[in-house]
């Protein structure tokens, strides 16, 4: 009954708040927009292409802004819309149906649009995790609404080969089925087509009906074919594509294509030739990212080429690949898209470079006359956490919420003479932890709506906590609409401790790293300074604030005088499928002099270090003790059963 109860009043606080719609329910947020009073109910649109005033208000927008142009005015009169193109007319739509969406009640408004970026995209794997063809149209029916306009379909991976393929059927047929359901299975056990196989691919004609489905909302589907890492499955459907061993037999495995085998560039040249007879997009992805490079080293052919061409480098050898499909695409009049790594070994004349690791690829790739499409890992990989990691599935890479995709400026760290260069920006989402439909979602939204915005408003209208309110409104009618959202009433935040500096007896003082890690890339550039003792808490995930080490732990810290001390300790991020663990035990010794020590704590956090999930685990204790010098050691476990441990702040008060 109290429930009853409960739901009507919730009903009726809901159905007040959507009496209404006005343009402040349209994400992307529009360019300009005015309210006033009065409501429009149920009207048809008018369109209007030709209008004198309209098209002085936009001429001095660039072209690919004038095309999308938009201007929408609700008064008693009804819907008009003013543009010039079919393409204004479907984002007034858009906006339209947005409002709509909200209330068929319409505030009196105007709404003047245009994107502020031609590339807006997002980015699907459905190489780790398989995905069925309605399920990518629904996504695209969102995709449309937030005027996002380019699918990249990473259809390719070590994971899965997605796409069938008549000239080498091998790829799908035996490349894109595995054992077991999930990642994680799949990489102990491989590929198999049989009862035993899980996975799948899409035929051609269900592709073509995912092309025809986007264009008809303007949405450009971006295909990626991966090469040459990230390409197990393609060597183990096609052996002579890999490398060889010393001895001329082919290598056992390898998790790259071999970038001097003959057979490689006839698959991968009847493989494209297929995918553009599908694809009409102009931009075609060869991937380039993290090639393993391992056999090429050892790859008697590899090495005779190297040898033969003077190629210094394994960069190069997979430049001299990259370059060689660049060409093979113009001639088709195609433009390669490559993440960032193909910078490296020599960049293909008219490459488009996809910036992911950071934006230093972007800045790289624009200072050097090429065009570039955003996506750092930072701001833009939505298979991150985007809540506190306790509260959420299992996920990879950092900690994304909502707030920081918001704040990414696409052409921050850009030269301004060249920002014209960067094309757009998109959302990553890749699918290792994300096995199913509803997972898949829950990822996407509402961190799919920050990257629409980024991409299409003016930095200028950035308004976090509008935009917030913005997002939990769609996200109740995503559900209603039957998709599956992350809960953005139930957020949890960024960790407390990240935004309270904390004074305590050591911050600031001089620290000495008895054992230096000098492999760790996780410390600060600048070897003298520490991180362990600045009063600074990490957030959720390592970053900036949390070091990481491959050694022991061990540092000494001079508190400069003599001090009584009553709590030593430290905060361990925890996360098995990261490889970070604890320690095996954590020692602190203080001294009046450097030199005669006494052990003041011992704590050995044993069956903690089997726990398999996430975790912040503070290890310390109340001492009772007075001296000058702590001697903190925090010992790995023998042999080590993780790769790093990784603290913020070792805590003295
Ligand atoms: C990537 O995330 N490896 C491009
Ligand atoms: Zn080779």
């Amino acid at each position: 009954m109290k429930k009853t109860l409960l739901s009507a009043a919730l009903i009726a606080v809901t159905a007040a708040a959507f009496a209404q719609s006005s343009p402040r329910d349209i994400i992307p947020q529009p360019v300009s927009y005015t309210v006033s009073e009065g409501v429009s109910a149920g009207a048809s649109p008018v369109f209007i292409l030709t209008d004198k005033k309209f098209a002085k208000k936009i001429k001095d927008l660039k072209p690919f802004q004038r095309e999308a142009a938009y201007e929408i005015t609700v008064n008693k009169k009804g819907i008009t819309v003013k543009t010039q193109t079919e393409l204004g007319k479907f984002y007034a739509q858009q906006s339209i149906q947005m409002m709509r969406e909200v209330s068929d009640t319409i505030s009196f408004c105007t709404v003047f649009d245009y994107p502020r970026f031609p590339h807006r995209g997002l980015h699907f794997d459905v190489s780790r995790h398989f995905r069925p063809k309605d399920f990518i149209l629904k996504q695209i029916d969102q995709m449309a609404r937030l005027k996002l306009n380019s699918l990249h379909f990473h259809l390719v991976d070590a994971a899965g080969w997605r796409i069938q393929i008549d000239s080498y059927p091998r790829l799908h047929e035996l490349g894109g089925f595995r054992v077991g359901t999930t990642y994680m299975e799949w990489q102990k056990f491989g590929y198999k087509h049989d009862e035993h196989g899980s996975g799948g691919y899409y035929t051609k004609d269900e592709l073509r009906e995912i092309v025809a489905y986007a264009a008809e909302r303007h949405i450009n589907v971006m295909p990626e074919i991966e090469m040459p890492g990230h390409s197990m499955e393609v060597v183990h459907a096609y052996p002579e594509t890999g490398c060889l061993k010393p001895d001329g037999t082919p290598v056992d495995f390898s998790y790259d294509i071999c970038p001097s085998s003959d057979a490689t560039y006839a698959l991968f040249e009847a493989v494209l030739e297929e995918v553009m007879d599908i694809f009409p997009s102009k931009y075609i992805h060869l991937g380039g990212d993290e090639a393993d490079t391992s056999t090429w080293e050892k790859c008697p052919r590899c090495n005779a080429l190297m040898s033969r061409e003077g190629i210094e480098n394994v960069h190069q050898l997979q430049s001299r690949m990259m370059k060689h499909f660049e060409k093979f695409l113009a001639r088709h009049g195609r433009t390669v898209v490559g993440w960032d790594e193909i910078i490296e070994g020599g960049l293909p004349e008219s490459a488009v470079v996809m910036s992911w690791r950071g934006t230093a690829g972007g800045q790289r790739a624009t200072r050097m006359g090429h065009d570039v499409m955003m996506s750092p890992t930072d701001h833009c990989y939505l298979d991150f956490y985007q809540d506190a990691p306790a509260y959420e599935p299992e996920a990879i890479g950092g900690y994304l919420p909502l707030d920081k995709v918001y704040a990414y400026n696409p052409t921050e760290g850009i030269a301004p003479e060249v920002t014209d260069r960067v094309l757009g920006v998109q959302g990553n989402l890749w699918t290792e932890f994300v096995p199913t439909d509803r997972h898949f979602e829950y990822m996407l939204y509402p961190r799919a709506f920050a990257i629409a915005e980024i991409a299409w408003t003016p930095d200028g209208n950035k308004d976090f906590p509008a935009f917030r309110e913005r997002a939990l409104r769609r996200c109740d009618i995503l559900r209603r609409m039957g998709y599956n959202t992350f809960d953005l009433r139930k957020e949890y935040g960024h960790r407390k401790e990240y935004y309270k500096p904390f004074n305590h007896l050591a911050v600031g003082k001089p620290l000495t790293f008895n054992v230096v890690d000098t492999t760790s890339p996780y410390r600060p550039k600048n070897p003298a300074e520490s991180w362990l003792n600045d009063g600074k808490f990490g957030d959720w995930i390592y970053g900036d604030r949390w070091m990481g080490f491959t050694t022991d732990i061990d540092v000494t810290i001079d508190l400069e005088k003599q001090t009584d001390i009553h709590y030593i300790g430290a905060t361990y991020f925890h996360h098995p499928t990261y490889s970070l663990g604890l320690p095996a035990k954590v020692e602190v010794w203080i001294s009046d002099d450097g030199n005669d020590w006494t052990l003041v704590s011992e704590i050995e956090p044993e069956w903690l270090r089997d726990v398999s999930r996430t975790m912040h685990l503070q290890i310390g204790e109340a001492v009772s003790a007075r001296g000058r010098y702590i001697h903190y050691i925090a010992t790995r476990v023998r042999p080590w059963a993780y790769a790093w441990m990784f603290i913020d702040e070792i805590v003295v008060n």
